[in-house]
């Protein structure tokens, strides 16, 4: 009794590093509801519902296989019952989804819950405004979200074998620490700041960089040259940070959400592989999510898209030419080689 409940919304790759570890924590924490309920997007496996499947082999055979679940998650086909009791939501759902998710579980949240969002990803609006998720979890489910973002690649937190370090963005001192007490593990460490803005758009923005990287990679760049193109996006995150959500600080580029991840990501993420993938198959980018992602969305080409529809409807277009350069070129218009002249172009400038 009053013991807080917690759901988690997905149930892809990085949902199931991060229920598993959920899960495992909220045993001993006793602040906590020792069942944790994870949606399941049920899809069938031989003749069989993945839900089903995880709660008789405590194993989500498709998207975490070899890493078991303590018996106490439990996945729920069924998003309303999952969500109903719980006093944390944790979204962590392609934001292609988020939208949806809020507009069938609204009316069916405790009106005093919390969410944390690990989604990575904005969307424009009606308009031309962009918004961060979290933005549109508290404004389609009226409650608190906090986000929770870093250098963390699922394969590499869920192996446990290396230290990860990861960026809790948390404005309530209170729920901070209790976030952060069912997140951390001894190989998964948590700091904890006040700047969500900042800490979310790092998540995201980082995506359309490490895409970057990747192109370079695909195109048989010297490494010299794949260390420019951080440099040019980590440049082009802090204004963008800085034009569209001031008051955040610079100190936040600097914590695992910030450069750690942008690192990270471009270097062994999903999204330099497959862009890398692009370039050198010249696949389409829906065959490439099929063949290495198991129909998983990549977010760094969404991203991109989002970030430039915005800034074209804002004509801001020239203020940002990184992240233009690299949405032309995911979205086929103009060729790979147009991001190595831009970056070459740079690393020549006075
Ligand atoms: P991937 O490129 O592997 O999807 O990782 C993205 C990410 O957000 C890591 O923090």
């Amino acid at each position: 009794k009053n013991k807080k409940q917690i759901a988690i919304i997905g149930s892809g790759a990085w949902a199931s590093v991060i229920a598993r570890i959920i899960a495992r924590n909220v045993l001993i924490l006793k602040r906590f509801h020792p069942i944790v309920k994870m949606f399941v997007y049920d899809e069938i496996i031989n003749n069989k519902k993945l839900s089903d499947i995880i709660n008789e082999t405590h194993e989500n055979v498709k998207y975490a296989p070899g890493y078991i679940f303590t018996k106490n998650l439990k996945a729920i086909p069924d998003l309303v019952e999952c969500v109903k009791f719980a006093d944390i939501l944790v979204f962590v759902v392609p934001r292609q989804y988020v939208e949806n998710t809020c507009k069938t579980i609204v009316g069916n949240v405790k009106p005093n819950a919390v969410a944390v969002s690990l989604t990575k990803g904005f969307e424009v609006r009606p308009g031309g405004s962009l918004w961060l998720i979290s933005h549109i979890i508290t404004k389609l489910l009226n409650i608190k979200c906090h986000v929770f973002m870093g250098a963390n690649l699922a394969p590499e937190v869920a192996a446990e074998q290396k230290i990860c370090r990861s960026t809790l963005g948390c404005t309530h001192k209170t729920w901070g620490k209790w976030l952060k007490e069912i997140f951390e593990t001894d190989h998964l460490k948590i700091n904890v700041v006040d700047d969500e803005d900042t800490v979310e758009a790092c998540g995201a923005l980082k995506n359309i960089v490490a895409t970057a990287v990747g192109l370079m990679d695909g195109l048989a760049q010297k490494n010299h040259y794949k260390e420019a193109t951080m440099r040019l996006g980590f440049i082009e995150m802090i204004k963008f940070v800085d034009i569209f959500y001031p008051g955040g600080k610079l100190s936040t580029f600097f914590e695992s959400c910030g450069i750690e991840d942008l690192i990270v990501t471009s270097y062994g993420g999903r999204n330099s592989k497959c862009a890398k993938e692009m370039v050198v198959t010249g696949k389409k980018l829906a065959q490439i999510e099929e063949e290495m992602l198991k129909g998983q969305k990549l977010q760094g080409p969404d991203t991109a898209s989002q970030v430039c529809t915005m800034l074209r409807a804002h004509k801001m277009t020239h203020k940002f030419p990184f992240f233009t350069k690299v949405h032309a070129v995911c979205n086929g218009d103009e060729p790979p080689d147009s991001l190595k002249e831009y970056v070459e172009k740079n690393m020549s400038k006075k």
